[in-house]
């Protein structure tokens, strides 16, 4: 009898057993792993980023990252507190040494194929997120992808099933077969020349029905998991239905979802993002992607124009007899008596008699001169922006900086110009000498207030222009890329135009300024050219 129930009651656990592992998957979730490739520092916020979204969407398949020697120790170390299995890989050598070097080592991705510790991985670029559970994609047969335009396969999502003597055949061919891309993707494309016929891969088969049939050597994954960024942007929509979406992936080359504009242009970006800011900070000081190295720089950013414009008021506060109150409650003053934005405002330095004279005092090409100092110095000043903001911040951060550094580089950089163009006047009306000039600006500015308010117009309307221009798309909802640019480009002429008029106009303002101005010198000194 007891021999009998302890009989059963093996069968009863073995079969419990049996059934528990048929319900649950055959394979334990350490034989399948989510693959991707990290070639340098860079791509580290893609990666974090890509693995809290498979993390999100339920999965616990193990994560590996392979990182090549541009990686450094710090990144590593993250993205294994992230909960990566980090694994060391040499780059493999292109061997077309036709192609030019920054082609070198993107046939690594084939090491995925050499993965053997895995029965099958799944493979996701650096620059995807996955927005709905693809642990389906393990029951993919031994090669899936994606198939795009051209009817080429993309290497940006791949279930491979790794294996040494497919690497190695890999290996014997990388030399004879050729790459359209001069890559992993060509290669693959020419290594699995049939791909093009594979059927499409099913999810929602069972584990009975996956069983029966017979094991395709490929299969073509649907456009869901695989949604290229760039066919997004063609009709401003996905087109397929988004909440059947299960990976997005960000393949626009200088459009990369963790360069801070890019969330301007971009709409679904924001998806790539509402991931990133619950990044958690499993090292000190990395929650939400921050990095430490940057948050410093972005404190210093935004600071140091700030001082600069701070200590600026305090001078021209200090330096001069009227009290802040004066200025403001002249700056009123200009503003009832002008009414307009002061077009006028050059015969108001001089009577009308003199007017004529001092014109014809303008050297010839102030003008053709104002402007291209004008536009190189709004290009260096963009470009440097651009340059010292570091790239991965939060896209509110990015843009307020660059704006910040644009405005402060530029405003200083045409403002020396003009204080050079008020010191030529001076010079000019010092060798004239002219008697008649000596009655015409007295009385008029000389020791008034200084400030000049037609400069600061000019300057404020630049600086509505150029906000106008980025945010004039947000205030009307337009959200497809080329209406977002080009209604960008078109605020942007409107602002060059004003440019070239603003400059123009202020060059001959402040050097009929200096004419007039001869005898004060402390003024001119002054840094903050505006006050
Ligand atoms: C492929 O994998 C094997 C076994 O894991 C390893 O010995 C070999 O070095 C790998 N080949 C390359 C090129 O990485």
């Amino acid at each position: 009898m007891a021999r009998e129930q302890k009989a059963s009651l093996c069968v009863l656990l073995f079969s419990i057993l049996l059934l528990s592992k048929g319900s649950f998957g055959s394979e334990s979730s350490k034989e399948e792993a989510y693959v991707t490739l990290l070639y340098g520092d860079e791509f580290l916020l893609g990666v974090r980023v890509l693995g809290k979204s498979i993390r999100d969407t339920g999965s616990d398949k193990d994560m590996v990252a392979l990182v090549s020697d541009g990686v450094s120790d710090y990144s590593k170390k993250l993205l294994k507190a992230d909960g990566w299995k980090v694994e060391k890989i040499s780059l493999l050598a292109n061997p077309n040494q036709v192609h030019p070097t920054r082609f070198w080592g993107v046939y690594t991705k084939l090491k995925i194929f050499n993965m053997t510790d895995y029965k099958k991985v799944v493979y996701l670029d650096a620059d995807t997120i996955v927005v709905k559970n693809i642990d389906d994609l393990f029951k993919c047969s031994k090669f899936c992808a994606n198939l795009k335009h051209s009817e080429r396969l993309n290497s940006g999502v791949m279930v491979v099933e790794p294996s040494q003597a497919l690497f190695d055949d890999m290996m014997r061919k990388v030399k004879t077969l050729s790459s359209y891309t001069g890559g992993d993707q060509g290669f693959l494309n020419s290594y699995y020349s049939d791909f093009p016929n594979a059927r499409v891969f099913d999810p929602s088969l069972t584990p009975e029905a996956l069983k029966a049939r017979a094991v395709p050597d490929m299969e073509r994954l649907s456009t869901l998991y695989n949604a290229d960024v760039g066919l997004y942007m063609l009709a401003n929509k996905w087109m397929v239905d988004d909440s059947k979406l299960h990976v997005i992936h960000y393949t626009l080359g200088p459009l990369k979802p963790w360069d801070w504009w890019t969330a301007w242009l971009v709409k679904p970006v924001d998806a790539w993002h509402s991931i990133r800011v619950t990044l958690e900070e499993t090292l000190p000081g990395t929650g939400g992607g921050k990095n430490q190295k940057d948050e410093l720089v972005v404190k210093l950013l935004f600071m140091l124009p700030l001082c600069a414009l701070l200590f600026c008021i305090y001078r021209s506060i200090q330096g001069r007899e009227g009290s802040l109150c004066n200025q403001i409650r002249y700056i009123y003053y200009k503003i009832r008596s002008n009414g307009t934005l002061g077009y006028s405002g050059v015969s108001t330095f001089s009577t009308l008699n003199s007017s004529y004279q001092l014109q014809s005092k303008v050297p010839q090409h102030l003008g053709a001169v104002s402007v291209v100092v004008c536009f190189t110095a709004l290009l260096i000043s963009v470009g440097v922006s651009f340059l010292i903001v570091p790239r991965q911040i939060m896209p509110w951060t990015g843009l307020i900086l660059v704006y910040e550094w644009t405005f402060t580089i530029f405003f200083l950089l045409f403002g020396c110009f003009l204080l050079l163009v008020h010191q030529h006047g001076k010079k000019i009306a010092i060798q004239t000498e002219s008697s008649s000039l000596d009655d015409s600006g007295k009385g008029h500015q000389r020791g008034g207030v200084p400030c000049d308010v037609t400069t600061l117009y000019y300057g404020l309307v630049m600086v509505f222009l150029a906000i106008a221009a980025v945010s004039l798309p947000y205030i009307l909802g337009i959200t497809a890329l080329f209406l977002r640019l080009g209604l960008m480009v078109g605020v942007a002429i409107v602002l060059a135009a004003f440019m070239t008029y603003a400059s123009e106009h202020l060059a001959i303002r402040w050097f009929l300024k200096g004419l007039e101005d001869r005898r004060e010198t402390s003024r001119s000194k002054s840094i903050c050219f505006l006050c």
